[in-house]
Protein backbone atom coordinates (compact mmCIF):
# COMPACT_ATOMS: atom_id res chain seq x y z
CA UNK A 1 0.00 0.00 0.00
CA UNK A 2 1.39 3.07 -0.62
CA UNK A 3 2.05 5.88 2.19
CA UNK A 4 0.68 8.81 0.52
CA UNK A 5 -2.39 8.95 -1.60
CA UNK A 6 -2.93 12.01 -3.87
CA UNK A 7 -5.26 13.89 -2.09
CA UNK A 8 -2.88 16.83 -1.90
CA UNK A 9 -2.92 17.81 1.94
CA UNK A 10 -1.18 21.01 1.45
CA UNK A 11 -4.26 22.62 -0.37
CA UNK A 12 -7.13 20.81 1.73
CA UNK A 13 -5.12 22.30 5.13
CA UNK A 14 -4.65 26.00 3.29
CA UNK A 15 -8.53 25.64 3.37
CA UNK A 16 -8.58 26.07 7.66
CA UNK A 17 -6.98 28.05 10.05
CA UNK A 18 -3.00 27.56 10.25
CA UNK A 19 -3.39 27.62 13.77
CA UNK A 20 -5.11 24.29 13.62
CA UNK A 21 -2.08 22.62 12.41
CA UNK A 22 0.29 23.53 15.37
CA UNK A 23 -0.56 19.97 17.19
CA UNK A 24 -0.77 16.64 16.01
CA UNK A 25 -5.29 16.72 16.40
CA UNK A 26 -6.59 13.38 16.66
CA UNK A 27 -9.24 14.19 18.91
CA UNK A 28 -11.82 14.59 15.41
CA UNK A 29 -14.23 12.02 16.31
CA UNK A 30 -14.94 14.67 19.30
CA UNK A 31 -15.28 17.68 16.96
CA UNK A 32 -13.97 18.34 13.64
CA UNK A 33 -11.97 21.75 12.47
CA UNK A 34 -14.44 24.07 10.57
CA UNK A 35 -12.71 25.57 7.14
CA UNK A 36 -12.90 29.34 6.43
CA UNK A 37 -15.57 28.57 3.91
CA UNK A 38 -17.83 27.80 6.70
CA UNK A 39 -17.17 30.84 8.72
CA UNK A 40 -17.82 32.83 6.04
CA UNK A 41 -21.20 32.10 5.23
CA UNK A 42 -21.74 32.25 8.92
CA UNK A 43 -20.53 35.96 9.38
CA UNK A 44 -21.66 37.07 5.85
CA UNK A 45 -25.25 35.90 7.18
CA UNK A 46 -25.10 37.82 10.63
CA UNK A 47 -23.65 40.73 9.06
CA UNK A 48 -26.06 41.41 5.79
CA UNK A 49 -29.02 39.36 6.82
CA UNK A 50 -29.59 38.72 10.32
CA UNK A 51 -33.25 39.41 10.40
CA UNK A 52 -36.53 37.27 10.26
CA UNK A 53 -36.70 35.50 7.24
CA UNK A 54 -39.33 34.63 4.42
CA UNK A 55 -40.79 38.48 4.39
CA UNK A 56 -40.89 40.63 1.29
CA UNK A 57 -37.52 43.22 1.32
CA UNK A 58 -34.33 42.42 0.23
CA UNK A 59 -32.34 41.42 3.56
CA UNK A 60 -35.15 39.16 4.33
CA UNK A 61 -35.65 37.35 0.92
CA UNK A 62 -32.12 37.46 0.69
CA UNK A 63 -32.06 35.64 4.20
CA UNK A 64 -34.26 32.60 3.65
CA UNK A 65 -32.84 32.09 0.18
CA UNK A 66 -29.25 31.10 1.63
CA UNK A 67 -31.22 29.23 4.36
CA UNK A 68 -33.02 26.90 1.54
CA UNK A 69 -29.83 26.77 -0.02
CA UNK A 70 -28.46 25.59 3.02
CA UNK A 71 -31.10 22.87 3.20
CA UNK A 72 -31.23 21.91 0.05
CA UNK A 73 -27.75 20.55 -0.23
CA UNK A 74 -27.68 18.61 2.79
CA UNK A 75 -30.88 16.93 1.30
CA UNK A 76 -28.40 16.17 -1.97
CA UNK A 77 -25.35 15.53 0.27
CA UNK A 78 -27.16 12.22 1.94
CA UNK A 79 -29.00 11.67 -0.80
CA UNK A 80 -32.75 12.53 0.30
CA UNK A 81 -35.28 14.62 -0.90
CA UNK A 82 -35.60 18.58 0.97
CA UNK A 83 -38.29 17.68 3.18
CA UNK A 84 -37.00 14.26 4.52
CA UNK A 85 -34.16 15.99 6.56
CA UNK A 86 -34.73 17.94 9.14
CA UNK A 87 -31.98 20.29 10.51
CA UNK A 88 -32.45 21.03 14.34
CA UNK A 89 -30.00 21.53 17.41
CA UNK A 90 -28.19 18.08 17.92
CA UNK A 91 -28.47 14.33 17.11
CA UNK A 92 -28.99 13.72 20.81
CA UNK A 93 -31.69 16.00 20.59
CA UNK A 94 -33.12 14.50 17.35
CA UNK A 95 -33.63 10.76 18.90
CA UNK A 96 -35.33 12.06 21.79
CA UNK A 97 -37.71 13.99 19.42
CA UNK A 98 -38.01 11.27 16.99
CA UNK A 99 -38.72 8.49 19.78
CA UNK A 100 -42.18 11.01 21.36
CA UNK A 101 -42.82 11.32 17.29
CA UNK A 102 -43.25 7.47 17.10
CA UNK A 103 -44.06 6.17 20.15
CA UNK A 104 -48.09 6.19 19.94
CA UNK A 105 -47.78 4.17 16.83
CA UNK A 106 -46.41 1.33 19.39
CA UNK A 107 -48.36 -0.68 21.91
CA UNK A 108 -47.63 -2.21 25.26
CA UNK A 109 -45.08 -4.85 25.27
CA UNK A 110 -43.93 -4.44 21.89
CA UNK A 111 -39.98 -4.07 22.08
CA UNK A 112 -37.50 -1.85 20.88
CA UNK A 113 -33.70 -3.15 19.91
CA UNK A 114 -31.09 -0.94 21.34
CA UNK A 115 -27.41 -2.22 20.22
CA UNK A 116 -25.19 -2.22 23.40
CA UNK A 117 -22.46 0.15 20.42
CA UNK A 118 -24.44 3.06 20.85
CA UNK A 119 -23.56 6.22 21.50
CA UNK A 120 -26.19 7.44 24.14
CA UNK A 121 -27.92 9.63 21.92
CA UNK A 122 -29.92 6.30 19.98
CA UNK A 123 -30.20 4.81 23.00
CA UNK A 124 -31.45 6.19 26.05
CA UNK A 125 -34.38 7.88 24.21
CA UNK A 126 -35.36 4.48 23.27
CA UNK A 127 -34.88 3.26 26.77
CA UNK A 128 -37.26 6.09 28.07
CA UNK A 129 -40.21 4.30 26.22
CA UNK A 130 -40.27 1.61 28.87
CA UNK A 131 -42.50 4.20 30.97
CA UNK A 132 -44.73 3.82 28.39
CA UNK A 133 -44.69 -0.30 28.51
CA UNK A 134 -42.34 -0.88 25.44
CA UNK A 135 -40.08 -3.36 26.48
CA UNK A 136 -36.46 -2.90 25.74
CA UNK A 137 -34.46 -5.44 24.10
CA UNK A 138 -30.45 -5.04 24.04
CA UNK A 139 -28.15 -6.12 21.19
CA UNK A 140 -24.82 -7.03 22.68
CA UNK A 141 -21.08 -6.94 21.00
CA UNK A 142 -19.36 -10.57 21.94
CA UNK A 143 -15.84 -9.30 21.70
CA UNK A 144 -12.95 -6.36 21.85
CA UNK A 145 -13.77 -6.36 17.71
CA UNK A 146 -16.99 -4.82 18.63
CA UNK A 147 -18.69 -6.74 15.66
CA UNK A 148 -22.52 -6.33 15.37
CA UNK A 149 -23.32 -9.88 14.80
CA UNK A 150 -26.41 -10.66 12.82
CA UNK A 151 -27.17 -14.40 13.95
CA UNK A 152 -27.62 -12.15 17.70
CA UNK A 153 -29.97 -9.84 15.70
CA UNK A 154 -32.33 -12.35 14.20
CA UNK A 155 -32.35 -14.26 17.42
CA UNK A 156 -33.57 -11.04 19.24
CA UNK A 157 -35.84 -9.99 16.28
CA UNK A 158 -39.78 -11.23 16.44
CA UNK A 159 -43.08 -9.81 15.02
CA UNK A 160 -43.11 -7.47 18.09
CA UNK A 161 -40.10 -5.64 17.10
CA UNK A 162 -41.08 -2.17 16.59
CA UNK A 163 -37.56 -0.90 15.85
CA UNK A 164 -33.60 -1.55 15.60
CA UNK A 165 -31.43 1.48 16.98
CA UNK A 166 -27.29 0.95 16.03
CA UNK A 167 -24.45 2.60 14.74
CA UNK A 168 -23.09 2.70 11.07
CA UNK A 169 -19.40 3.47 12.88
CA UNK A 170 -19.41 3.51 16.72
CA UNK A 171 -17.36 6.57 18.19
CA UNK A 172 -15.46 4.12 19.90
CA UNK A 173 -14.75 1.01 17.79
CA UNK A 174 -14.02 2.83 14.35
CA UNK A 175 -16.11 -0.46 12.82
CA UNK A 176 -18.00 0.14 9.62
CA UNK A 177 -21.05 -2.04 9.89
CA UNK A 178 -23.27 -3.75 7.55
CA UNK A 179 -26.29 -0.92 7.32
CA UNK A 180 -27.96 -2.68 4.29
CA UNK A 181 -27.91 -5.94 6.11
CA UNK A 182 -28.96 -5.16 9.05
CA UNK A 183 -31.30 -3.39 7.62
CA UNK A 184 -32.89 -5.90 5.24
CA UNK A 185 -32.87 -8.36 8.57
CA UNK A 186 -34.94 -5.79 10.46
CA UNK A 187 -37.26 -5.24 7.79
CA UNK A 188 -38.18 -8.90 7.11
CA UNK A 189 -40.11 -8.74 10.66
CA UNK A 190 -41.59 -5.16 9.94
CA UNK A 191 -39.58 -3.50 12.34
CA UNK A 192 -38.17 -0.16 11.61
CA UNK A 193 -34.11 1.26 11.79
CA UNK A 194 -32.73 4.22 13.46
CA UNK A 195 -28.95 4.50 12.41
CA UNK A 196 -26.79 6.80 14.03
CA UNK A 197 -24.16 8.08 11.23
CA UNK A 198 -22.57 10.70 13.25
CA UNK A 199 -19.11 8.97 13.87
CA UNK A 200 -19.45 7.74 10.11
CA UNK A 201 -20.31 11.01 8.27
CA UNK A 202 -17.27 12.32 8.41
CA UNK A 203 -15.22 9.45 6.75
CA UNK A 204 -17.18 7.97 4.10
CA UNK A 205 -20.09 8.92 1.80
CA UNK A 206 -24.05 8.81 2.60
CA UNK A 207 -26.88 7.54 0.73
CA UNK A 208 -29.95 6.97 2.86
CA UNK A 209 -32.25 5.94 -0.10
CA UNK A 210 -29.47 3.43 -1.32
CA UNK A 211 -28.91 1.74 2.14
CA UNK A 212 -32.82 1.86 2.64
CA UNK A 213 -32.91 3.18 6.20
CA UNK A 214 -35.86 4.39 7.73
CA UNK A 215 -33.98 6.90 9.75
CA UNK A 216 -30.63 8.36 9.06
CA UNK A 217 -28.86 10.86 12.05
CA UNK A 218 -25.64 12.60 12.14
CA UNK A 219 -24.14 15.62 13.39
CA UNK A 220 -22.69 18.57 11.23
CA UNK A 221 -19.80 19.33 13.60
CA UNK A 222 -18.33 16.47 12.80
CA UNK A 223 -18.59 16.95 9.14
CA UNK A 224 -16.92 20.05 9.25
CA UNK A 225 -19.38 22.34 9.91
CA UNK A 226 -21.44 23.97 12.79
CA UNK A 227 -23.17 22.75 15.86
CA UNK A 228 -26.10 20.87 14.34
CA UNK A 229 -28.00 17.63 13.48
CA UNK A 230 -29.24 16.13 11.09
CA UNK A 231 -32.24 13.32 10.81
CA UNK A 232 -33.31 12.07 7.63
CA UNK A 233 -36.56 10.07 7.72
CA UNK A 234 -38.45 8.37 5.09
CA UNK A 235 -41.29 10.50 4.16
CA UNK A 236 -43.93 7.99 4.78
CA UNK A 237 -43.09 7.68 8.38
CA UNK A 238 -42.34 11.05 8.97
CA UNK A 239 -45.82 11.64 7.96
CA UNK A 240 -47.45 9.21 10.29
CA UNK A 241 -45.17 10.11 13.01
CA UNK A 242 -46.84 12.64 15.55
CA UNK A 243 -45.59 16.66 15.04
CA UNK A 244 -43.51 17.39 17.66
CA UNK A 245 -43.30 21.47 16.79
CA UNK A 246 -46.44 24.05 17.48
CA UNK A 247 -50.07 22.81 16.31
CA UNK A 248 -50.59 25.34 13.59
CA UNK A 249 -47.73 22.89 11.80
CA UNK A 250 -49.76 20.29 9.87
CA UNK A 251 -48.49 16.55 10.47
CA UNK A 252 -48.02 16.61 6.69
CA UNK A 253 -45.29 20.02 7.17
CA UNK A 254 -42.21 17.82 7.13
CA UNK A 255 -39.79 20.39 7.38
CA UNK A 256 -41.15 22.03 10.35
CA UNK A 257 -42.78 18.89 12.35
CA UNK A 258 -39.74 17.57 13.46
CA UNK A 259 -37.73 20.40 14.90
CA UNK A 260 -39.51 21.66 18.11
CA UNK A 261 -36.71 23.97 18.89
CA UNK A 262 -37.27 25.92 15.49
CA UNK A 263 -34.60 26.95 12.91
CA UNK A 264 -30.94 28.27 13.86
CA UNK A 265 -31.06 30.24 10.84
CA UNK A 266 -27.29 31.14 11.22
CA UNK A 267 -25.77 27.72 11.29
CA UNK A 268 -28.39 26.68 8.55
CA UNK A 269 -27.15 29.18 6.14
CA UNK A 270 -23.53 28.29 6.71
CA UNK A 271 -24.07 24.71 5.93
CA UNK A 272 -23.59 25.73 2.56
CA UNK A 273 -20.03 26.69 3.87
CA UNK A 274 -19.72 22.89 3.64
CA UNK A 275 -20.48 22.37 0.57
CA UNK A 276 -18.56 25.29 -0.66
CA UNK A 277 -15.52 23.11 0.90
CA UNK A 278 -16.22 20.26 -0.66
CA UNK A 279 -16.17 21.64 -3.98
CA UNK A 280 -12.79 24.10 -3.81
CA UNK A 281 -11.98 20.53 -3.00
CA UNK A 282 -13.58 18.79 -5.67
CA UNK A 283 -12.87 21.13 -8.32
CA UNK A 284 -8.74 20.98 -7.56
CA UNK A 285 -8.80 17.13 -7.59
CA UNK A 286 -11.06 16.26 -10.69
CA UNK A 287 -10.99 17.67 -14.14
CA UNK A 288 -14.93 15.71 -14.74
CA UNK A 289 -17.61 18.67 -14.16
CA UNK A 290 -20.06 17.21 -12.22
CA UNK A 291 -23.55 18.89 -11.73
CA UNK A 292 -24.92 17.12 -8.82
CA UNK A 293 -23.65 17.78 -5.55
CA UNK A 294 -24.34 14.14 -4.57
CA UNK A 295 -22.02 12.41 -6.97
CA UNK A 296 -19.39 15.20 -6.12
CA UNK A 297 -19.42 14.33 -2.50
CA UNK A 298 -19.43 10.77 -3.34
CA UNK A 299 -16.39 11.25 -5.65
CA UNK A 300 -14.61 13.08 -2.48
CA UNK A 301 -15.25 10.76 -0.30
CA UNK A 302 -13.57 8.19 -2.12
CA UNK A 303 -10.58 10.12 -2.02
CA UNK A 304 -10.48 10.64 1.86
CA UNK A 305 -11.20 6.94 2.54
CA UNK A 306 -8.05 6.11 0.07
CA UNK A 307 -6.47 8.49 2.35
CA UNK A 308 -7.73 7.74 5.82
CA UNK A 309 -7.06 3.73 4.86
CA UNK A 310 -3.19 4.65 4.76
CA UNK A 311 -3.33 6.40 7.92
CA UNK A 312 -4.98 3.60 9.79
CA UNK A 313 -2.60 0.97 8.37
CA UNK A 314 0.29 3.30 9.89
CA UNK A 315 -1.52 3.24 13.22
CA UNK A 316 -2.69 0.27 13.33
CA UNK A 317 0.45 -1.78 12.88
CA UNK A 318 2.05 -0.01 15.43
CA UNK A 319 -1.07 -0.79 18.15
CA UNK A 320 -1.41 -4.49 17.27
CA UNK A 321 1.91 -5.01 17.68
CA UNK A 322 1.71 -3.61 21.72
CA UNK A 323 1.42 -6.75 24.04
CA UNK A 324 0.56 -4.39 26.48
CA UNK A 325 -2.73 -2.55 24.79
CA UNK A 326 -6.39 -3.70 24.13
CA UNK A 327 -7.67 -2.56 20.93
CA UNK A 328 -11.36 -1.87 20.59
CA UNK A 329 -12.90 -2.87 17.42
CA UNK A 330 -11.19 -4.51 13.91
CA UNK A 331 -8.02 -4.73 13.38
CA UNK A 332 -8.15 -4.29 9.69
CA UNK A 333 -7.31 -0.96 7.93
CA UNK A 334 -9.54 -1.66 4.98
CA UNK A 335 -11.34 1.30 4.45
CA UNK A 336 -14.43 -0.66 3.70
CA UNK A 337 -14.84 -2.00 7.08
CA UNK A 338 -12.96 0.60 9.39
CA UNK A 339 -12.74 4.30 9.61
CA UNK A 340 -9.37 6.28 11.56
CA UNK A 341 -11.14 6.12 15.07
CA UNK A 342 -9.04 4.07 17.66
CA UNK A 343 -9.72 3.08 21.18
CA UNK A 344 -7.42 1.28 23.41
CA UNK A 345 -6.89 0.42 26.85
CA UNK A 346 -3.04 0.01 28.45
CA UNK A 347 -2.84 -2.55 30.70
CA UNK A 348 -0.31 -0.14 32.56
CA UNK A 349 -1.46 3.10 32.17
CA UNK A 350 -4.44 5.06 33.17
CA UNK A 351 -5.78 6.30 30.35
CA UNK A 352 -6.03 10.30 31.21
CA UNK A 353 -2.58 10.01 32.31
CA UNK A 354 -1.48 8.81 28.49
CA UNK A 355 -3.75 11.38 27.42
CA UNK A 356 -1.59 14.06 29.02
CA UNK A 357 1.52 12.55 28.87
CA UNK A 358 1.06 12.52 24.88
CA UNK A 359 -0.21 16.42 25.01
CA UNK A 360 3.69 17.24 26.12
CA UNK A 361 4.74 16.54 22.56
CA UNK A 362 1.86 18.02 21.19
CA UNK A 363 -0.38 15.69 20.56
CA UNK A 364 -4.12 15.97 21.19
CA UNK A 365 -6.12 12.70 22.16
CA UNK A 366 -8.82 12.03 24.15
CA UNK A 367 -9.62 9.48 26.76
CA UNK A 368 -13.35 8.58 28.74
CA UNK A 369 -16.56 6.93 27.75
CA UNK A 370 -17.21 9.14 24.98
CA UNK A 371 -21.01 9.12 25.96
CA UNK A 372 -21.04 5.15 24.85
CA UNK A 373 -20.96 4.09 28.66
CA UNK A 374 -22.66 1.43 28.40
CA UNK A 375 -20.35 0.14 25.79
CA UNK A 376 -17.45 0.57 27.77
CA UNK A 377 -18.71 -1.06 30.78
CA UNK A 378 -19.62 -4.22 28.96
CA UNK A 379 -15.60 -4.60 27.86
CA UNK A 380 -15.31 -4.80 31.12
CA UNK A 381 -13.54 -1.41 31.80
CA UNK A 382 -14.08 -0.93 35.92
CA UNK A 383 -13.33 2.82 35.73
CA UNK A 384 -15.78 4.29 33.05
CA UNK A 385 -14.51 8.00 33.50
CA UNK A 386 -11.08 7.17 32.77
CA UNK A 387 -12.55 4.72 30.02
CA UNK A 388 -10.16 4.16 27.10
CA UNK A 389 -8.15 6.21 24.62
CA UNK A 390 -9.07 7.56 21.69
CA UNK A 391 -7.02 8.70 18.85
CA UNK A 392 -9.72 9.70 15.98
CA UNK A 393 -8.43 10.75 12.34
CA UNK A 394 -9.86 13.09 9.50
CA UNK A 395 -8.68 13.24 6.35
CA UNK A 396 -7.05 16.25 6.63
CA UNK A 397 -4.22 14.21 8.90
CA UNK A 398 -1.15 14.08 7.48
CA UNK A 399 1.30 10.62 8.04
CA UNK A 400 3.89 12.73 9.45
CA UNK A 401 1.77 13.38 12.01
CA UNK A 402 0.93 9.90 12.44
CA UNK A 403 4.26 9.41 13.05
CA UNK A 404 4.40 11.72 15.88
CA UNK A 405 1.63 10.12 17.88
CA UNK A 406 3.23 6.71 17.48
CA UNK A 407 6.35 8.44 18.25
CA UNK A 408 4.94 9.89 21.83
CA UNK A 409 2.60 7.22 22.54
CA UNK A 410 5.72 5.08 22.30
CA UNK A 411 7.80 7.26 24.54
CA UNK A 412 4.94 7.04 26.71
CA UNK A 413 3.98 3.77 26.97
CA UNK A 414 7.57 2.56 27.01
C1 LIG B 1 -21.62 8.27 17.47
C2 LIG B 1 -22.25 9.50 18.08
N1 LIG B 1 -23.57 9.58 18.12
C3 LIG B 1 -24.20 10.64 18.64
C4 LIG B 1 -23.48 11.69 19.14
C5 LIG B 1 -24.22 12.87 19.72
O1 LIG B 1 -24.24 13.90 18.78
P1 LIG B 1 -24.71 15.35 19.22
O2 LIG B 1 -23.58 15.96 19.98
O3 LIG B 1 -25.00 16.05 17.93
O4 LIG B 1 -25.92 15.19 20.06
C6 LIG B 1 -22.09 11.66 19.13
C7 LIG B 1 -21.31 12.76 19.71
O5 LIG B 1 -20.17 12.64 20.02
C8 LIG B 1 -21.46 10.53 18.58
O6 LIG B 1 -20.12 10.43 18.53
Amino acid sequence: MPERTDLDLSFVREQYPKNHWDWAFFENAGGAFVPHSVVQRISSYMTETQVQPGYPYPESTDAAERMNLGHQLMAEFVGADIDEITISPSTSFNVYVLAQALRHLWKKDDEIIVATLNHEANSGPWRRLEEFGLKIVEWPIESDTAELNLDTLDKLLNKKTQLVAFPHVSNVAGNVNDVPSITKLAHSVGALVCVDGVAYAPHRALSVKEWDVDFYLFSFYKVFGPHMGCLYGKQEILRKARGQYHYFFEEDDLLHKMNPAGPNHESIASLVGIADYFDTLYAHHFDKDEPSFFARSQALYAKFAEHEQVLSRKFLDFITSREDVRLIGRHESDKNIRVPTFSFISNKMGSEEIARAVSRDKVAISFGHFYAKRLIESLGVKDTEDGVVRCSMAHYNTVDEVDTLIRSLERVLG
